[in-house]
Parts: C-alpha cells; structure tokens; sequence
C-alpha cells in the first residue's frame, strides 16, 4: 500500500503556484523571535475561488537531528467568495499566506504543507541555523 507522502508534490515555487513560499531568516540567534511567513501563489497567483482554492497551510519545525516533528501552526481557509447568492457572489476571500512568530532554541528545517481542493497536497522546507 502507498503512503500519503508519496502523494505531496514539492517543486521550485518560483515555477509552481502550489509550493508554499517560506520566508524566514537563514540564520538567528537562539532564544530570540523569529517570524516565518508561508504564501501559496506569492509569484504566480493562485485563483482562490469558490470552485478553486488552498484549503490550509500547516507548518511544522525539526529540530536537527529529532525524529519528530513539532507543528508551529495549522491555518485554516474558509471564505472563498461563496455566498447564498452562489459561487463567487459572496462578500470576502481568504489568501493562502500566514506568518507564525516562534523562539528558537536550537538550530532544524521548517516544513510548510498546504492543500488545494483541486491540486492536492504540496510542501517545501527551508533550513534556519542558530547561533
Ligand atoms: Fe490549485
């Protein structure tokens, strides 16, 4: 049987609009705030419609040389201009870009996961090092 890992696309986001963009500093210093920011679409636009749009981002830290994964944050997506009036009649859309402020203790990768309703699950990681 697969497991759903082989399912989650990763690509350049530059090139696909469903990576998540990570943006965080390449090195801080430990114990101190750190914000990280995932965007779906930050170069290419993703739709974002009532029949097309990213459900979640969720994003996780490894500490270097942890097994496991701790989940900094999971954000949900819920206005995509759907209304009683019908498909994109309603009032508000949601964009797929959160920012998450986290103290660091030790240097790791930080995964951003996100799901479109149509594309499917996608992931990209960036490493932070510590001083
Ligand atoms: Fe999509």
């Amino acid at each position: 049987m697969k497991r759903l890992n082989e399912f989650v696309k990763a690509d350049d986001w530059k090139n696909e609009k469903h990576v998540p963009a990570i943006e965080a500093p390449a090195t801080a210093k430990a114990g101190d705030w750190v914000e990280i920011s995932v965007t779906v679409g930050k170069d290419i636009p993703h739709p974002n419609t009532t029949e097309h749009h990213m459900s979640w981002i969720a994003i996780h830290f490894v500490p270097e040389g942890a097994k496991l994964s701790y989940e900094l944050g999971r954000f949900e997506f819920s206005a995509h201009g759907q209304s009683a009036k019908g498909a994109n009649e309603g009032p508000v859309y949601t964009d797929s870009r959160v920012t998450v402020r986290v103290r660091l203790l030790t240097s790791g990768t930080i995964y951003a996961t996100t799901y479109c309703n149509i594309h499917g699950l996608w992931e990209s990681s960036q490493n932070i090092t510590l001083a």
